[in-house]
């Protein structure tokens, strides 16, 4: 069985203060084969401290999208040897904010994801649809299209993670069911392994928009949803924590 992987991504929310928060998942979370693996993605700022707040324990920390080069004259970027140092060892890139705020394309995504890979991160590759585009009947092509165009040049599986976000889902309260979630987890499955190879099956797909601990205990055990990406759940210790456990139950 593939480890989960329980990650939370608190946008820009995050001062000194809220390290409390690290510290008190950090001190709950385990590590060992048969506890899912867990991450928070804080804002850049607050990197060294939490990966110092974490230290010793089973939580790692992670940036919310890098530069795919390496260093320069662009203001306000942040490159992944950067977070690396920092001491992030995952870094989400293509999130739906990133490419609609931002103006990211798949390109972009890619080689975001390349710089990721060569700083020694493990990319968290986003996808998803938004309502137009799934009441046009369109889910599937745009989410291949995603996958295409944000892994090229990623030629082995096993050092990224997908995430399936459907934009109308973020941030909104509304979940997809799980019949939606099934049929878009088992699409980007097929996808890796037509892609990979057997290793493609190995790759974690998880489920993001509106993960909370009353949705999780449904969400979760969907087949390969290998994990969750959570915003706003994520920003509370007990809300985390408590994802955290249904996965748990979910692993053994
Ligand atoms: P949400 O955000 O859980 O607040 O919907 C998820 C995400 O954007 O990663």
């Amino acid at each position: 069985m593939v480890r989960k992987l329980i990650a939370g991504n608190w946008k820009m929310n995050g001062l000194k203060a809220d390290l409390e928060t690290i510290r008190q998942v950090s001190a709950h979370v385990n590590s060992g084969e048969t506890a899912p693996e867990t991450l928070l993605c804080v804002p850049a700022t607050l990197l060294s401290a939490a990966a110092e707040t974490a230290r010793g324990t089973a939580l790692a920390v992670g940036g919310q999208t890098c530069s795919k080069l390496e260093k320069g004259a662009f203001t306000g970027d942040i490159s992944a040897p950067m977070l690396a140092e920092a001491g992030a060892t995952y870094v989400i890139v293509g999130h739906s904010e990133r490419r609609t705020g931002h103006g990211e394309t798949d390109a972009e995504v890619a080689g975001q994801a390349a710089a990721a890979l060569k700083s020694g991160l493990t990319p968290i590759i986003c996808v998803g649809e938004t309502l137009a585009e799934r009441e046009a009947g369109a889910t599937l092509r745009i989410i291949e299209s995603q996958l295409r165009g944000s892994l090229e040049g990623l030629e082995t599986a096993g050092s990224f993670v997908i995430a399936y976000e459907p934009l109308w889902a973020i941030g909104t309260g509304k979940v997809a069911t799980t019949g939606q979630i099934a049929e878009v987890h088992g699409f980007i499955r097929a996808f890796l392994a037509g892609r990979y190879g057997a290793p493609g099956n190995a790759v974690r797909i998880l489920y993001g928009g509106s993960l909370n601990p009353s949705n999780a205990p449904e969400i979760l055990p969907v087949p390969n949803v290998d994990g969750g990406l959570i915003g706003g759940a994520s920003l509370k210790a007990a809300d985390f924590l408590s994802i955290y456990e249904t996965a748990r139950a979910l692993q053994v």
